[in-house]
């Protein structure tokens, strides 16, 4: 063999460019765990910005669906409210009204009593209202029935009675706040 034979022999094997050709891996010691391959590179950087994208997605759905605290607020804060004036809520009728972000519902029953509660139905919390024609309160929504009196279920689904408030006449002017 020739000199010329081996200087171009030595220089197609030279050390480096048999790295290059085998190495199919960056030699980045990132977390000091060695060195790490670029499939599990680029899967960390994928999962990272999987997550990054969930959580600019969720967080506008997170922060709709809480509760935003003035809501709280109004509902606790109102504990006495002015709904009618007396001869406004003829006897046998009823009156829907919101009692601070909590619907409510005032009787004027047709023996001249006056009855208040929280409108919300113990089965599946629809708004229920005050029926002249039973004489009772009204669920529409699975015909849940309530004595006009007390709150009392007494036919259909709901489980529990309704949730009472006090009614008063306070100068011509009836005055509902919490029970
Ligand atoms: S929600 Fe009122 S009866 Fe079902």
């Amino acid at each position: 063999m020739s000199d010329s034979d081996n200087k171009e022999k030595t220089a197609l094997e030279t050390p480096g460019q048999d790295k290059l050709e085998t190495d199919s891996h960056w030699d980045l010691d990132i977390l000091g765990e060695g060195p790490v391959g670029r499939g599990k590179l680029m899967r960390t950087a994928v999962g990272g910005i999987a997550l990054l994208w969930g959580g600019m997605t969720l967080y506008p759905v997170y922060s709709y669906l809480k509760p935003k605290p003035q809501d709280k607020d109004s509902e606790t804060k109102v504990t006495s409210l002015e709904v009618c004036k007396l001869d406004e809520l003829p006897k046998g009728s009823g009156r829907n009204f919101r009692f601070g972000s909590t619907p409510a519902l005032i009787i004027h029953t047709p023996d001249g009593e006056l009855h208040a509660f929280k409108a919300i139905c113990t089965h599946l919390g629809c708004t229920v209202q005050y029926r002249n024609d039973k004489d009772a309160i009204w669920c529409a929504c699975h015909g849940g029935q309530y004595d006009s009196h007390t709150g009392k279920n007494v036919a259909g689904p709901p489980p529990k009675p309704l949730t009472p408030l006090k009614a008063e006449v306070v100068d011509g002017k009836i005055v509902v706040s919490q029970a």
